[in-house]
């Protein structure tokens, strides 16, 4: 009786909750929109004369794509279903780099908080392997939270001198996993 009590835990243990299913799966469409979006500042960038911001933000969206395979992945090895979702049309007008950066922030601050939540249901059902893949994404939420802090502190000093966001471009292009194309992605 009690080794069937206790094989009926860690069978019950092992799967997916629904409700942490269902939020992995939004998570995975989360990602993609974030993708998008970041594709989306790429192709307004293409359009201007900063190649370095345009190159900084295709890299971002590659990096938001691995995020959301690796969440399929995991929901995938979990054993439970992938569901996926329409993408929202990304934003395609921008009034300048800092207006782009800024709304960068915004959208990694709600990534950061989507994840938040999702770590605070996976702690409600006790399951721990994806608290363990959570802490990865948080980790990595703040690290782009800061690097994007960095540069729109960097853009507000600049204000409209064209010199100092020429610079600042140049910089973007040569941020490390930036301009190196797929390799550099797929290794991300
Ligand atoms: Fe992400
Ligand atoms: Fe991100």
């Amino acid at each position: 009786m009690l080794f069937q009590s206790v094989c009926i835990t860690s069978i019950s243990a092992m799967t997916l909750s629904p409700k942490l299913t269902k939020l992995l799966n939004e998570q995975i469409n989360n990602e993609m929109a974030s993708s998008y979006v970041y594709l989306g500042m790429a192709a307004w960038f293409e359009q201007t004369p900063y190649s370095g911001f345009a190159q900084w933000m295709f890299a971002q969206s590659r990096e938001e794509t691995m995020h959301a395979l690796k969440f399929y992945q995991y929901v995938v090895d979990r054993d439970a279903k992938v569901e996926l979702q329409p993408i929202a049309k990304p934003k395609s007008n921008f009034k300048s780099p800092l207006d782009v950066f800024e709304h960068s922030l915004k959208q990694e601050q709600t990534v950061t908080q989507q994840i938040n939540d999702l770590f605070e249901v996976a702690e409600q059902v006790k399951d721990h392997a994806s608290k363990n893949l959570l802490l990865w994404f948080l980790n990595e939420q703040m690290e782009e939270e800061k690097t994007v802090r960095d540069m729109l502190d960097r853009l507000k000093l600049a204000g409209n001198d064209p010199a100092s966001l020429l610079v600042l471009d140049r910089e973007a292009g040569s941020r490390k996993g930036v301009g190196a194309g797929a390799d550099a992605a797929a290794g991300a």
